[in-house]
């Protein structure tokens, strides 16, 4: 049997997914975002977004200026990022409004820091770093665990105008000092150590390491987080403590330094396919401006809402939606240190009691977790807070997402799949809550302002059903500025394979509606007997069967149809593994989608091999499904998880 779906040479996409949630209209009645929002001329949108949701010490004279590739938005206009995010708050008589609930790891370790508290911290901090001749321009790096200290070091670079590359705290000495030589840093921000599911990860012995390897940098500041002990430079290293203690914490003592709309405000470096890490490059003015914007219509914040995203702030998620743009808002966050199952998975249901969080947003590898642990969990706790679920990183699966709004949100939450990059700083495909029709697996429209695409091989605009790749073809205000001291990279990656628009690099169909459905990153589509297939689909099918809780599939070389489908799966609770089992997957995908997506070969296994911030690394798969040596494993969370997967793939090989 043929696919039902129209083709074009690019993506084939057969999955069809009919379910839809309408907006309620409660909840549209008192949205942020109205329908008209829609109509809005884009440049009228940013130019009024960028007037009013940002204070300016001069305001900007033009709005933006494209030479394709480089952007620059809000020309002409002065601002900081700190004094918008901390002390107009102040000002205002909101300093008695918690900025961060913080919640540790040990369950008796918890904090609750308001406006006033932060700017304080802040500003003490500033004084310290001041006086170790930090001032504008000084590139300082930040290797940190979950903690408010966190927070409030970004929060002090930029209130100097002293550049920052946050570096996520699981990462190796290795990656650090890779880092820290190629934005050629003068201070390293860490800690003792930092807890991790019980254990303590040791963050300053990795830095020492680092540092060893980097010759910029002069200084180490060091936070004393578990008290643990640790090496110690007298003439290098500094403590946190013994710097700001007798600092002084007036606001005017450490000014907020008037920056150019575009100068630098952070470099967070991203992988890409060769080993050396991209700096993406984001600004000041126009950043800041998308993700206070894009926190405020797609999580429908509220001046009593207490929000939580539950990322690291290491990622591209935490800067723009734990940091920046929340606390532009004058938004109450929360900050979780732990693990979502440490002590237990009732931790997460636990917060959100707690705290009466009414907006959750996380990735659909946490939510699958969850839905491998089971809905229990949840189930013995007051959920009824939420209001708001979101979803980012990665397709999520029509059953996770399902999953998600039934057991977390009790039916009644909308659920926002929002697409987005690192590169692009802020939230750029997404429901609006009030106001979309939601489909599970659709992260829907274009937000506001935006302009995307999905385009063939060849550069034409691909037909509704259709799958290609997906381009952003007008600059926006969070973009990419570059990426740091590579044009040619930049050019590369981004701009070469089509003129003047932007290459996302994954793969999307539209619907007849209009709505996006991202099919994963081009490198993993697969090619059996000539149908391009997404790995999201088959994957989707998979996990949509009652006993499967996880699906990675890739492809492998074929000699009778190109490539051969194989997938890897993880069972829910004591599920076994049995040949029957997997004949009874492949007829559920055949089904699902079509005898052509059906899996040549399952491989079951506890667990997949995930980078860090928790996508799957299908390239190994394939290492492993071609029974290669395995490539760069070392943004592997765990790397015994490879070899585990290694070792059942020959055995079952052997079995036939
Ligand atoms: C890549 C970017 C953006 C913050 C976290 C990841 C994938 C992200 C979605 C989504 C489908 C998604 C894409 C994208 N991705 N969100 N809602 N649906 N795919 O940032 O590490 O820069 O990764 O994550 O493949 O290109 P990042």
């Amino acid at each position: 049997m043929e696919p039902t779906r129209p083709l074009t040479n690019t993506i084939d996409t057969m999955l069809l997914e009919e379910r839809r949630y309408e907006p309620d209209p409660e909840f549209a009645r008192q949205a942020n975002a109205q329908p008209d929002i829609y109509e809005r001329d884009w440049e009228e949108f940013w130019e009024t977004e960028g007037r009013e949701r940002v204070t300016w010490f001069e305001p900007f004279a033009k709005l933006y200026e494209w030479e394709p590739p480089y952007a620059k938005w809000y020309l002409g206009g002065k601002l900081n990022v700190c004094f918008n995010c901390v002390d107009r708050h102040v000002e205002a008589g909101n300093g008695d409004k918690v900025a961060y609930y913080w919640e540790g790891e040990p369950e008796d370790e918890r904090r609750t820091i308001t406006f006033a508290d932060l700017q304080r911290d802040v500003v003490r901090f500033a004084n310290a770093l001041k006086g170790l001749g930090v001032k504008k321009g000084t590139a300082v790096g930040i290797y940190m665990s979950m903690v408010p200290e966190l927070p409030v070091a970004m929060l002090a670079c930029a209130r100097l105008g002293a550049p920052h590359t946050v570096v996520f705290g699981g990462f190796s000495a290795e990656a650090l000092s890779d880092r820290l030589n190629d934005m050629e840093c003068e201070l390293l921000i860490t800690q003792d150590e930092g807890w991790r599911a019980g254990k303590k990860v040791p963050l300053k012995r990795n830095a020492d390491v680092a540092v060893a390897q980097s010759p910029t940098v002069r200084k180490v500041v060091v936070h004393r987080r578990t008290g643990g002990e640790v090496a110690f430079d007298e003439a290098r290293d500094a403590w946190w403590d013994a710097l700001t203690k007798g600092k002084s914490d007036d606001p005017a003592s450490a000014p907020c330094e008037p920056m150019d709309a575009e100068d630098l405000l952070y470099l967070l470096y991203t992988s890409g396919t060769t080993a050396k890490p991209k700096g993406i490059v984001h600004t000041t003015a126009g950043y800041l401006v998308g993700v206070a914007t894009t926190h405020n219509y797609i999580f429908d914040v509220k001046p009593d809402s207490v929000y939580w995203c539950a990322a690291d702030v290491g990622w591209v998620t935490g800067h723009s939606y734990i940091v920046y743009g929340p606390l532009a808002n004058a938004t109450t966050g929360v900050i979780f240190e732990g693990v979502p199952n440490y002590p237990n998975a009732e931790r997460w249901w636990e917060i959100i009691e707690r705290y009466k969080i009414d907006i959750l947003y996380t990735a659909p590898t946490a939510i699958r977790s969850h839905m491998k642990w089971g809905p229990e969990h949840a189930a013995r706790h007051d959920l009824s807070s939420l209001r708001l679920l979101g979803s980012v990183g990665e397709p999520i699966n029509p059953e996770a997402w399902i999953w998600y709004r039934e057991h977390i949100g009790g039916n009644r939450t909308p659920v926002v799949d929002t697409w987005w990059q690192t590169e692009t700083g802020m939230i750029m495909i997404t429901p609006l809550p009030g106001v979309t029709t939601t489909k599970p697996g659709s992260a829907t429209k274009p937000f506001p302002g935006v302009a995307a695409a999905v385009f063939s091989e060849s550069g034409e605009q691909v037909a509704p059903g259709g799958g290609g790749y997906l381009v952003l073809d007008r600059p926006w205000p969070a973009m990419l500025r570059g990426i740091y001291k590579d044009d040619k990279r930049f050019r590369d990656t981004y701009w070469s394979k089509y003129e003047d628009v932007y290459f996302a690099g994954d793969g999307a169909r539209i619907d007849e509606d209009g709505d996006y459905w991202l099919l994963g990153r081009v490198d993993d589509v697969m090619n059996i007997s000539g149908h391009r297939i997404s790995t999201i689909e088959v994957e989707s099918a998979l996990v949509d069967h009652q006993k499967v809780a996880e699906a990675a599939v890739c492809g492998r070389a074929d000699e009778r149809t190109g490539q051969a489908i194989v997938a890897y799966v993880t069972l829910k609770g004591d599920e076994e593994g049995s040949i029957e089992m997997l004949e009874e997957l492949r007829d559920h995908v055949a089904k699902k989608i079509g005898p052509i997506a059906k899996p040549a070969n399952i491989v079951f296994t506890p667990e997949l091999p995930k980078t860090r911030s928790g996508k799957i690394m299908r390239r190994l798969l394939r290492d492993v499904a071609e029974n290669r040596a395995l490539g760069d494993t070392t943004t592997l969370a765990d790397p015994t998880v490879v070899e585990e997967i290694k070792e059942r793939a020959t055995a079952d090989a052997s079995e036939d």
